[in-house]
């Protein structure tokens, strides 16, 4: 009997559509009720296709958690884009499908780019959160993050505070 094929690895062309598809269900989820309707809607149309290929085309760090042939999550990453030593990496984005989250899926994607930003040169990291965020706030203190700064972002009117979770050691 073939059993159920669960996979990180890195996103390829043809994953596109799927990647389209997590990240919108994923940020509506997520952010409903946090980002203003319009400004959600605006952020989650300006990822569309032709975003996401120029993406995996460039080479960014992004890697995709497979799930019984399906993508179902995704981490992206690179060099910190702050200067807030010694976090010289960064975890820009992660996402999990909401029908797979709370399965231990996004502990695998997080694990996998710190390994490949530690491969990289860059063992220890940062990643932003909204503070209004809950369970994405659950995550990273889970993962053993501190919060090592904060700062506020304005989204269609709405000032928001994000945090950084450090993260020294992978
Ligand atoms: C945050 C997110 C990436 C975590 O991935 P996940 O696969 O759900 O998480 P895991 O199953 O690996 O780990 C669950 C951990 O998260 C915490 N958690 C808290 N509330 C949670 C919730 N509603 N759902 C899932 N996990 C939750 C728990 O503390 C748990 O820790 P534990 O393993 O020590 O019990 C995922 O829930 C997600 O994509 N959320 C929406 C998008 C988002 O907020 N992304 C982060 C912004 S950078």
């Amino acid at each position: 009997m073939d059993g159920i094929v669960i996979a990180v690895r890195p996103a390829l062309i043809t994953d596109v559509e799927e990647i389209v598809q997590v990240h919108d269900c994923a940020w509506r989820s997520a952010y409903r009720g946090i980002i203003p309707g319009r400004e959600l809607e605006r952020m989650v149309s300006r990822r569309g296709h032709n975003w996401w290929r120029s993406a995996i085309l460039r080479g960014s760090g992004l890697l995709v958690f497979e799930f019984a042939g399906a993508v179902a999550g995704y981490v992206s990453f690179g060099r910190n884009r702050t200067r807030t030593p010694p976090f010289t990496g960064e975890v820009f984005e992660l996402y999990v499908s909401p029908s797979h989250q709370g399965l231990g899926f996004g502990t695998l994607l997080f694990d996998a780019a710190r390994r490949k930003l530690a491969a990289h040169g860059h063992p220890s990291v940062l990643v932003w959160v909204l503070a209004d965020n809950g369970p994405a706030m659950e995550f990273y203190q889970a993962r053993g993050g501190d919060v090592i700064c904060e700062a506020r972002e304005s989204f269609g009117g709405e000032n928001l505070k994000r945090l950084a979770f450090g993260f020294c050691k992978p």
